[in-house]
């Protein structure tokens, strides 16, 4: 039996059932998602590979080979039509064209599920997903449940990184109006012991730890690769409960009456569903989603406890997050331009500026110095890299507002993601294209040769679709100096 099985059998159905990952029903076999190639703008389905089963990855790397895929539609398994898609602007404008949300990277949360790849829903800051019609999810005070599986590694401070439900105007419209899992270490609202991150209620103008609307010691950091984030509400009742993802059970970390603050009880749901974002489209949250439902009724913690070990047995595991060309730690590279009358410029930097530059082996000692990195063990992830400067150590690559800098690193967590880089097969079929980890739809570019972090047909010019693929592909040597 699958987790949506699961919540049927004890009275209380999924009414919505979103997975990049796997099927949630035994039966299932229709499609768990859509992606968009940006080559040619077309889009495909990724089902299960077989009814119940995992999701059929090597569909999307063959048809998001030699270009990049979004993730466009994450389709609702439960039957009643709540699909996820691209979230419009709300009380917040989102950074696409008529203010809509980013949509997610289709390659950057890769997993393995007993041992079969899949690909998660990697939320950068300004992505997210909504369905404003939905049907049959809790309105008012009437009850639900939810579950979502995360990467407890990746969460920020911002608001707010949520999976349910939410206003169906993508307004604020008031305390009680957003009944949601919330997951990170915002502290503007409530928190939990320790330094975070959390697992919260996002209830709408407060993020609830427990029984306090401050902190609540009884909710714990959260410290596994992959979690467990369990969400329940009804008349004047709720919890939050969580477990490690791949082993173990779950643990209650609140359970009780609703928030005396004014306007929590009764509550006042409008059934809206959401995914990365806040209830009124608040968009500078980050995290990565897996799996998730709503169920109609307040699931028992027994049916809860069964869906755990459905979520354990479909062992979750990490996988390689590089291809092409190996890099070595410690070693020092420079990184040519494959475009068309660009090939004997090198990525180098000129102060904090990142360019390219022409460089030969008769350039200056300077300029050589200036193209040429230590590899270093990513920052902020140790399956990814991070580019050190020859000639100004401790100062590394990052993006910033999305041009490369070289910057000294300051010590703090955004610091370390904004110069955490993946190199993956070179998109144009020469060297390694290099995917920033935090912001995984986009790659190390040259533009008027300077250089970004650039999307594929984004919203910025140096996003230019013309050239892309050359852009960001870079033929790797030893490095100058
Ligand atoms: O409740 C926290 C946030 O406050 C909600 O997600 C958002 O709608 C509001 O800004
Ligand atoms: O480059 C995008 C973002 O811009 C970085 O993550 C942040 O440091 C800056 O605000």
């Amino acid at each position: 039996a699958g987790p949506c099985d699961l919540y049927s059998s004890g009275g209380t159905p999924c009414v919505a059932a979103h997975s990049t990952t796997r099927a949630l029903y035994s039966a299932y076999s229709g499609p768990l998602y859509q992606v968009q190639r940006a080559s040619d703008g077309t889009t495909t389905t990724i089902a299960p590979l077989s009814a119940g089963g995992v999701a059929n990855a090597a569909t999307q790397d063959s048809f998001c080979a030699s270009t990049t895929c979004l993730i466009t539609i994450i389709y609702d398994q439960s039957g009643r039509g709540n699909h996820l898609t691209q979230a419009p602007p709300g009380g917040f404008p989102g950074p696409e064209s008529n203010g809509y949300d980013n949509l997610a990277s289709a390659t950057g949360a890769p997993v393995t599920l007993n041992g079969q790849k899949a690909y998660g829903v990697f939320i950068s800051p300004g992505t997210g997903y909504r369905n404003n019609a939905v049907r049959g999810t809790a309105t008012g005070d009437a009850a639900e449940g939810m579950y979502a599986v995360l990467d407890g590694t990746h969460y920020n401070g911002g608001c707010c990184f949520d999976y349910g439900n939410a206003e169906t105007n993508s307004l604020d419209t008031g305390n009680g109006h957003m009944e949601a899992i919330y997951f990170g270490d915002n502290t503007g609202w409530g928190s939990g012991s320790g330094s975070g991150p959390w697992i919260m209620a996002d209830l709408e103008n407060g993020l609830f730890s427990g029984a306090s609307a401050r902190q609540n010691a009884g909710n714990p950091s959260i410290i596994d690769r992959f979690v467990t984030a369990v969400v329940k509400g009804g008349p004047n009742q709720w919890a939050i409960r969580g477990a490690n993802a791949a082993s173990g059970s779950l643990s209650t970390f609140y359970s009780g009456v609703r928030p005396s603050v004014s306007g929590y009880n009764p509550m006042h749901k409008e059934g809206a569903i959401i995914l990365g974002i806040g209830g009124d489209n608040s968009v500078s949250a980050q995290g990565t989603f897996y799996e998730g439902v709503m169920t109609a009724g307040y699931p028992s913690d027994a049916t809860e406890d069964s869906v755990q070990a459905d979520i354990v047995a479909a062992k979750y595991a990490i996988t390689s997050l590089t291809s092409g060309p190996a890099l070595t730690v410690g070693s020092s590279i420079s990184l040519r331009a494959t475009t068309p009358s660009f090939t004997t410029r090198y990525i180098a930097h000129t102060g904090s500026a990142v360019n390219t530059q022409v460089v030969s082996s008769s350039s200056t000692t300077a300029l050589k110095q200036q193209a040429s990195w230590i590899v270093r063990t990513g920052l902020a992830n140790s399956a990814c890299f991070s580019f050190e400067s020859k000639d100004t150590p401790g100062s590394y690559i990052r993006h910033y507002n999305f041009e490369l800098l070289l910057n000294a690193n300051d010590g703090t967590k955004l610091f370390h993601e904004d110069a955490t880089f993946c190199p993956q097969a070179g998109l144009n079929g020469q060297g390694s294209s290099i995917r920033s980890w935090s912001y995984p739809t986009r790659y190390f570019r040259h533009y008027n040769n300077g250089l970004y972090a650039a999307s594929n047909g984004g919203v910025d010019t140096f996003d230019a679709a013309a050239s892309f693929n050359d852009d960001v592909s870079w033929v790797v040597s030893t490095g100058f100096a």
